[in-house]
């Protein structure tokens, strides 16, 4: 409960918080968006307007839905027993939960951390370390990450992050992070085709190690399914030509699962649609359902092992530390949320909505400004152009009228939002796995309303 009326929290709201990826000039004109309450797929703001929430959360991480009482009652239940002691000791929830990610993921070790960035971070580090001890004549420190591809906010994150207008004034960025081209077929850097095509989106890589060096290279990370860079699930053959690149020049493969992971995409992880295995998998956002915070950097035994040592060097273990990484409130909240996954059938429910979701959006093909429809399960966007025969991506002051019509339908759809220079035009679809025909339904006709405002 407040101590304020909504005037006073709007002007307080005004005054002290600084809200994410917002331009505050627009507040003086505008009031802020103030959500108070959630249950399910519905949130309230403060003037108790109801939206149906078609990206959990804003930003695809509500998983299971607002207020569902297992949760509340898991983590309130460990609140009382123990919320915190520091990673350098185990936790039973923290102990349990690397159990069942291990058996998921077919990885062995789990170090666990607060957001996406800080797992990929994490990663980035473990592969410095591991290929200094592991190859201590060479150094194998480079990372190579794909365009259109977000790996995070904090420095070596977004050095690794293929989206040039996230990147833009906050260089220099940090040494050793490469990009190779992206995956998307509307938009292909080979101005090919698929099927007939031969993947060189995935082949270049083995050039780009060449050129770089490949003892100079450790590893390359990817998202699944690329996600806030405008919805790009790969081709199926995609995945198995970069990890033999990967394999045939001792390259670790890294799949930040933030998005992807526990059941988005129709699959427990997104890498399952492509029969690969990575060496290290990181996960964030839909692991706790965001209802608490939490994320993870998981590694095969053959990579925890060389830190692992008897050795005289006292600098071979992992020197990282995470002040609230893996709290026991944290993990109790992802042990939870993963049970509920499971027990509720909704990865299951994310593939069949999801394909129902897509099959709904596809109608849209014919209209002249839908360019593209793309997902995978209930990850799913569609880019918005001027005309289909340029491509030429819809001007954003045009695409968000689209996204506002949409809102004030009263469906919170999400967005590519100052990812890429005059190409921000991707609508983006995430809703909770719990959702239903009917709120799928509701999305899909405030969608066909926006895109009939433009006409
Ligand atoms: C694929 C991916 N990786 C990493 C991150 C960073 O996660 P966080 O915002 O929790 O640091 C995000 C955030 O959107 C993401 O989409």
């Amino acid at each position: 409960m407040s101590n304020y009326n909504s005037e006073e929290i709007i002007d307080l709201d005004r005054k002290h918080l600084w809200h994410h990826m917002t331009q505050h000039k627009a507040f003086e004109s505008n009031a802020p968006m103030v959500i108070t309450e959630g249950k399910g797929l519905i949130v309230k703001d403060l003037n108790g307007r109801e939206f149906l929430d078609a990206c959990s959360g804003g930003v695809w991480c509500v998983n299971v839905g607002y207020g569902d009482e297992r949760m509340i009652n898991a983590i309130n239940d460990q609140m009382k027993k123990m919320p915190y002691y520091a990673g350098v000791a185990g936790n039973i929830p923290a102990i349990e939960f690397a159990g069942k990610i291990s058996s998921l993921t077919g990885l062995d070790k789990v170090y666990f951390s607060n957001s996406g960035s800080e797992a990929n971070e994490k990663a980035y580090k473990m592969i410095r370390q591991y290929n200094r001890q592991k190859y201590p004549d060479i150094d194998k420190y480079k990372i190579l990450y794909r365009k259109r591809d977000y790996h995070g906010t904090t420095i070596a994150a977004l050095s690794s992050t293929g989206q040039e207008q996230r990147k833009e004034k906050y260089g220099p960025f940090v040494e050793g992070f490469v990009e190779f081209p992206h995956a998307c077929c509307y938009r292909c850097d080979f101005n090919k085709t698929y099927p007939g095509c031969d993947i060189d989106c995935a082949r270049v890589v083995e050039k780009i190690v060449l050129e770089e060096g490949p003892d100079t290279v450790g590893a390359v990370i990817v998202e699944p399914i690329t996600a806030g860079g405008g919805v790009i699930p790969p081709v199926k053959e995609y995945y198995e030509i970069l990890q033999e690149i990967c394999k045939k020049y001792d390259l670790k493969l890294i799949m930040d699962e933030v998005v992807c992971g526990f059941g988005r995409t129709g699959k427990m992880f997104g890498y399952e649609h492509y029969g690969v295995k990575p060496d290290i998998v990181t996960m964030a956002k839909g692991m706790a359902s965001s209802y608490m915070p939490l994320s993870g950097t998981v590694v095969s035994e053959e990579i925890f092992n060389v830190f692992k040592q008897d050795g005289d060097d006292p600098l071979s273990y992992f020197r990282d530390i995470s002040t609230y990484g893996g709290s026991a409130a944290a993990c109790r909240a992802g042990l939870e949320s993963t049970k509920i996954v499971e027990e509720d059938k909704l990865v299951e429910n994310a593939a069949q909505m999801g394909s129902y979701l897509l099959e709904k959006l596809n109608e849209f093909r014919d209209h002249p400004n839908v360019g593209d429809v793309r997902g995978k399960g209930l990850l799913a966007g569609i880019e918005l152009v001027e005309d289909k025969a340029s491509k030429t991506p819809m001007d954003e002051k045009k695409f968000l009228g689209v996204i506002g019509n949409i809102g004030k339908q009263g469906v919170l759809v999400g967005r590519t939002n100052r990812s890429f220079k005059n190409m921000n035009n991707v609508m983006n679809l995430a809703p909770a796995l719990i959702v239903t025909k009917e709120e799928i339904d509701k999305i899909v006709t405030s969608i066909k309303n926006g895109l009939d405002s433009l006409k």
